[in-house]
């Protein structure tokens, strides 16, 4: 049997790195992000100033080619986008293989993938006009298939995009809009949805782009990588974090409202809760989506006059981590999922789409990241490990084991 220990010297020198806590996989012009005093900007801009001031079509454009549109070339965008929101007939036969209980996520995924199936050419994207064909293609599919997993989910006829609306008004025409029933607008609604969308436009190389950029790495298409990300995002820890963060504030209320059960129960190492929506892997302070969005809930719930109890419970419990010596010592924060899904809510959105709406917002920094990734001509991503198994074996026939 060959000595493992000998083989250390054939592997070189390796770094472990569990999780990637410290190591970087790429430079990247897209975002900036301090976690120690809690800072993000893309392409330079603050968050703040962005999400007070621009909308989220405007910031896509940003994020993905690296500067704010004229208004001529953000109307040629939109206008781009517009033009692709059909989505092929033949995809409507793969949702209905679904059973109306699939997870939206899940659907989301399958869908993105089956994209590639209908639009070859923006695959690989392999020159400039094919590039900018194929982020429009996906701003503008994306949006509606996202909406069809609801819908299907509902049980209700599948809508499309009306080229005389906005975006973010789009859907919420494709979600809630049915035969008889005309969607009406609602601006608080609208300005709300978008102001969430560039908070979550991008977020540097998190669990759901760093999938995008590590399949992207290997020359899979721009489809396929992005239904990676969808479901690395679905994840608990990650965007699923938003569902599961409301599903906690129910039971919480359902259960008599006790807030300090839970921390109590989040700080027992025996115990697997965790306190949903509180913690990141860089910011070791407030997260500034956080901030914003916790103003926006106040504000958004005040002007559609909705009192729901669980913003209290939110409040309750932050108020009470910020003071606890388990959640001061390990840095442990408000991020950005504790108070969007309660927004949500209140606009109507269901609890399982949560996590598509991350969706939604994520993609313009997935796309992003995507080119960014073939622009710079990155290696294929193959990290490395250090193997603890056995050392080699005899084989013996199944009758001697
Ligand atoms: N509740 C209770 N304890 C926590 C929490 C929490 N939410 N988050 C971290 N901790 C504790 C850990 O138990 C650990 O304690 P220890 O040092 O005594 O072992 C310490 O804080 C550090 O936590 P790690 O898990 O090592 O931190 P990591 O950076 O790996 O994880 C993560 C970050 C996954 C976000 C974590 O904080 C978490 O699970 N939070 C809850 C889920 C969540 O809200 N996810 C959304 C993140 S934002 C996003 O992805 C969009």
């Amino acid at each position: 049997a060959i000595d493992i220990s000998k083989l250390r010297d054939l592997s070189g020198m390796i770094t472990l790195d569990p999780g990637y806590k410290n190591s970087g996989s790429c430079t990247s012009k897209i975002t900036f992000l301090d976690g120690e005093l809690g800072i993000l900007r893309y392409r330079g801009y603050a968050i703040e100033d962005l999400a007070e001031k621009g909308h989220f079509l405007e910031v896509s454009y940003l994020v993905i080619f690296g500067e704010l549109p004229t208004a001529v070339q953000l109307e040629q965008f939109e206008k781009d986008i517009r033009r692709y929101t059909l989505v092929n007939e033949e995809m409507k036969s793969i949702i209905d293989g679904f059973p109306k209980t699939a997870h939206p996520m899940g659907v989301l995924a399958a869908l993105t993938s089956a994209l590639t199936a209908f639009n070859p050419k923006s695959v690989n994207a392999e020159n400039e006009k094919e590039m900018y064909e194929a982020v429009c293609k996906t701003m503008g599919k994306f949006l509606v298939i996202a909406t069809w997993t609801y819908r299907k989910s509902m049980g209700y006829p599948l809508n499309y995009y009306d080229n005389t609306k906005g975006y973010v008004q789009n859907f919420m025409r494709l979600m809630f809009e049915l035969p008889n029933e005309p969607y009406k607008p609602n601006q608080i609604v609208i300005d709300a949805l978008d102001k969430l969308f560039i908070l979550h436009a991008d977020h540097e190389q998190n669990c759901s782009t760093s999938t995008v950029r590590m399949v992207g790495s290997s020359h899979a298409g721009l489809f396929a990588s992005i239904s990676a990300g969808v479901s690395a995002l679905w994840g608990p820890l990650h965007g699923g974090a938003n569902q599961a963060v409301l599903e906690m504030l129910e039971e919480i209320h359902r259960t008599g409202g006790d807030a300090d059960k839970y921390l109590a129960k989040a700080k027992d190492k025996n115990d697997p809760f965790r306190l949903m929506g509180f913690g990141h892997r860089v910011y070791k302070n407030f997260d500034p989506r956080a901030k914003i969005i916790k103003k926006a809930a106040d504000e958004v719930l005040s002007t559609l006059g909705v009192n729901d109890p669980i913003l209290a419970i939110a409040k309750k419990l932050e108020e009470s981590a910020l003071v606890d010596d388990y959640f001061v010592s390990r840095k442990l924060y408000p991020n950005v999922d504790f108070y969007s899904g309660i927004i949500y809510r209140a606009l109507g959105i269901p609890t399982d789409m949560f996590t598509v709406m991350f969706a939604i917002g994520r993609l313009p920094g997935w796309i992003a990241q995507w080119k960014e990734m073939r622009e710079n001509k990155e290696p294929i991503g193959r990290p490395r490990q250090i193997y603890t198994g056995h050392p080699l074996r005899d084989f013996k026939e199944s009758d001697k084991r």
